[in-house]
């Protein structure tokens, strides 16, 4: 597809974990000839772009992100043919696919890493960050790794220690060496010749590792301790220019972005780096800081920051986090309620949503029975270091129940069928039980169900450029669970407000009760009046369009 210059502003995003989406052949694992049957589906959403985590060849440490080929298809995912019927397919139906790339690091059984690790002086003896062991043998610094334990593993061949931010079978790559950065340059290329419409890049805040000392050394991770140093940005800089520019391929980084001006640097039009930045927060952290106010804050700082020339990508899920609606909203008593306000949250901010899997019909965290249920690999480091540190064998499941991964990894529920009409086989990862209540088809049949509602917002934001790209400025008051914001593009201007909790709230707008409301949750019944009683996670989108 030809793409225009800021053309990602429009889209609606979908996020596909394809190990998880639907299988194709009967073997337990989603794969891209699923994929491909479901396209119309995707298109009955409204959405107009794919993102599909790694489907490259992988071992698997990491469900994909550690990537063994970046020019194969994981054998489990099917072939290249299968890949080429779902881009044909997409675009067929005018979706874009964004591939996901996984440039910090490779799988140890990357070919370049064989070869690397074999001696010092061979072709790819640089192409990963190798470091001489410290006093006593030791790594060469204290360096944690995202998944646990030290980010620096010992090689004898070569007397030294290599550097992984994450597992120990994902070797960092180093971005200082010119010949690794052009074969790196090389697989783009390959991908945009295959008709790649734009890419997800993946834990991109931290090439440039500072190991000279430009590293903050306070921090124990080392992907904080170098996040976002200049050396970085500079190769953003050089990547984009030369591979998704000319083109104007979409670009999202998977960026450290605790600050707004963080996320200035990554996403401003001037600066030349990402179109959009997914900001990284680690589960626990969401898990225990999370509120209303919080949000408010976060959205009236970044609305700042960005609203001149830069862009926001707007969600709540994605493979890494806990099911939204389990999250922010109630997953029992409000569940409809506060899955359906979170979504038109989402959707009506200025920026581009992403919908991942699962969430546009509800799906919630999953609780297995026992660790060895879970398959994720930080979860299962995380519920071992939970017990190390004294806690319990159940209070450390309790813990990494809430923050797994797999919350987001279980089988999308299709139907109600064995498996949720997930596969025919045995699947990989269990499906939640709750695929009889909670599932596609059901909601297909059902005028009001979240599913359908979905649909309401992807086809407004279809009609109504306000949406998107309307000014936005916050009604609300910083403290209380009500967020509620007016959006004006020309004549238009909506307010939109919604009930962060399940306790009844109020809120107040001169003018409300001439408004029209195109959108809501609880069914309004006229009770539209300029002091609002809100009801527990009640949403409402009002048009209030000047004459
Ligand atoms: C990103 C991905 C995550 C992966 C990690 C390492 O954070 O979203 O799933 O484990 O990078 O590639
Ligand atoms: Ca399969």
């Amino acid at each position: 597809m030809k793409h225009e210059k800021d053309w990602f502003k429009d889209l609606i995003v979908y996020q596909i974990y394809p190990r998880s989406f639907k299988d194709g052949n009967g073997d337990g694992i989603g794969d891209l000839k699923g994929m491909t049957q479901k396209l119309d589906y995707l298109k009955s959403l409204g959405v107009n772009a794919v993102w599909m985590s790694p489907v490259y060849a992988s071992p698997n440490v990491d469900n994909g992100y550690d990537i063994s080929d970046y020019r194969s298809i994981m054998e489990e995912f099917g072939t290249m043919e299968d890949w080429e019927a779902f881009r044909d397919g997409a675009h067929k139906r005018g979706i874009a696919v964004i591939m996901d790339l996984v440039l910090n690091h490779t799988s140890d059984q990357h070919p370049w890493f064989k070869e690397s690790k074999k001696s010092k002086d061979n072709a790819y003896s640089d192409y990963y960050v190798w470091r001489e062991p410290g006093p006593d043998g030791r790594e060469p610094n204290e360096w944690q790794s995202v998944f646990g334990g030290s980010a620096w593993e010992y090689v004898p061949e070569r007397g030294q220690y290599y550097l992984h931010f994450f597992a120990k079978e994902q070797p960092d790559l180093n971005w200082d060496s010119e010949r690794a950065r052009a074969d790196i340059m090389d697989v783009i290329r390959f991908w945009n010749e295959k008709g790649a419409d734009g890419y997800r890049i993946d834990a991109i805040s931290y090439l440039d590792k500072g190991l000279d000392g430009r590293a903050d050394m306070s921090q124990r991770f080392g992907t904080a301790a170098c996040a976002n140093l200049e050396g970085t940005h500079r190769q953003i800089r050089g990547m984009v220019k030369q591979m998704m520019e000319p083109d104007h391929l979409m670009t999202v980084g998977e960026v450290i972005g605790d600050r707004p001006e963080d996320l200035w640097d990554y996403t401003s039009a001037s600066r030349g780096e990402f179109n959009m930045a997914i900001p990284f927060v680690p589960p626990v952290v969401e898990l225990e800081t999370w509120s209303p106010s919080r949000i408010k804050e976060r959205l009236a700082a970044e609305y700042e920051a960005l609203k001149e020339d830069g862009w926001w990508a707007r969600f709540f899920s994605n493979h890494d986090k806990p099911r939204q609606v389990s999250l922010y909203g109630d997953e029992e008593k409000y569940w409809k309620q506060s899955a359906k306000m979170l979504a038109a949250f989402l959707h009506t901010l200025p920026g581009t949503p992403f919908i991942y899997q699962g969430e546009e019909i509800g799906m919630t965290n999953i609780r297995f029975a026992s660790i060895e249920d879970y398959d994720d690999i930080d979860t299962r480091n995380y519920y071992e270091e939970q017990v190390r540190a004294g806690a319990d064998c159940s209070e450390a499941l309790r813990r990494a129940a809430n923050v797994s991964r797999d919350n987001a990894r279980t089988p999308m529920q299709w139907e109600d069928k064995p498996n949720g009409g997930f596969t025919q086989g045995k699947p990989w990862l269990a499906v939640n039980q709750n695929f009889r209540e909670i599932n596609v088809a059901a909601q297909e049949r059902d005028k009001d169900s979240i599913l359908n509602f979905y649909r309401r917002l992807t086809g407004l934001r279809k009609e109504n450029p306000v949406m998107a790209h309307g000014e936005f400025k916050l009604l609300s008051p910083a403290e209380g669970p009500v967020v509620a914001y007016e959006r004006r593009l020309g004549k238009a201007r909506w307010v939109i407000v919604h009930n962060f909790s399940a306790q009844p709230a109020s809120f107040k707008c001169p003018g409300l009760d001439r408004g029209e409301v195109l959108l809501s949750n609880w069914g309004l019944e006229g009770r539209l009046s300029e002091e609002m009683d809100l009801r527990p996670y009640e949403t409402v989108i009002v048009r209030m369009d000047e004459e």
